[in-house]
């Protein structure tokens, strides 16, 4: 079997001339352009990238946006306060903190700063009560366009078992939450399940949020799994991969994501539907 290509540049293209459309039209009727502020704590490299790329793609969607920048160090009574102008500040309708922050922060507080209609990263904890609850106000990005891609590709996920691994707030519980809400039964996995491979082996999908790269093998993964990799991992010589074997387990599947082109592009994209979202109520 080879799988088909779930092709994450082209499902967020379509999205995203949606969404300039719609900018367009609040802009139109309600004087409105959708704005994202974006904060990031330090000079990791790779959140440097993914901010640019989170701004970038608010120009080009016509939304306004605003990147914060502060040195590691920063003492983060700043950033607190920075929080509150952006709270009260009406251009603002999104609110992103780039993950992880330094040490010396205590993220939760730092989230719970955020002002849950502006939350558009969906962590506050009052959101992510509503989430587990079922009726979510923002869903996190990152699961957000998974189930998109699977919604997209016709995937019905009614009683098929979903494996997830990973169990991080970023991804695994939300991707969980949203998998069961869609009437999947979900195992999630983590670094202390025993026997991964039995778990991986009964998945029809199989969601990999781990980190590390290409550990999902073709022996890991039943014939016609549909594979989501989530995973963004540098190799010694600079090139990308996922957290699956592609070449491998693309002849085993009968769907999976690349890496690059898979989730990362709808993982910005569902970071725009949310500020849009959050546009459309305030003017509502
Ligand atoms: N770091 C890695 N992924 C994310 C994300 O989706 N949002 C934020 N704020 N930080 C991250």
């Amino acid at each position: 079997m080879t799988a088909t290509i779930l092709d994450g540049n082209a499902l967020a293209k379509k999205l995203r001339a949606d969404f300039k459309t719609r900018a367009e039209a609040l802009l139109a009727s309600h004087g409105t352009r959708p704005g994202l502020a974006v904060i990031l704590v330090g000079e990791d490299a790779a959140s440097q990238v993914y901010v640019r790329n989170k701004v970038n793609a608010c120009a080009q969607a016509g939304f306004h946006s605003e990147k914060i920048l502060y040195a590691p160090d920063v003492e983060p009574q700043r950033v607190f306060s920075r929080i509150a102008e952006l709270n009260a500040d009406p251009k603002i309708h999104g609110i992103l903190v780039q993950l992880p922050l330094p040490k010396h922060f205590d993220s939760d507080a730092v989230l719970k700063a955020i002002c849950p209609g502006k939350d558009v990263d969906g962590f506050h904890a009052e959101n992510v009560g509503a989430l587990m609850q079922g009726h979510p106000r923002f869903i996190p990005c990152t699961p957000y366009g998974v189930m998109k891609f699977l919604a997209e590709a016709g995937i019905d996920l009614k009683g098929k078992e979903a494996v997830i691994l990973g169990r991080s707030n970023i991804v695994g519980k939300p991707m969980a939450m949203l998998l069961m809400q869609a009437s999947a039964t979900v195992t999630i996995c983590h670094s202390q399940t025993r026997d991964l491979a039995f778990h991986t082996r009964r998945a029809d999908i199989l969601v990999a949020a781990l980190g590390k790269p290409r550990f999902v093998t073709a022996g890991m993964v039943k014939p016609g799994a549909v594979v989501i990799d989530v995973g963004i991992n540098r190799l010694p010589d600079g090139k990308l991969c996922g957290d699956v074997d592609f070449a491998a387990v693309s002849e085993v599947a009968s769907a999976i994501t690349p890496v690059p082109g898979g989730v990362g592009p709808m993982t910005i994209t569902m970071l725009l539907a949310n500020t849009l979202e959050a546009a459309e109520r305030e003017a509502r």
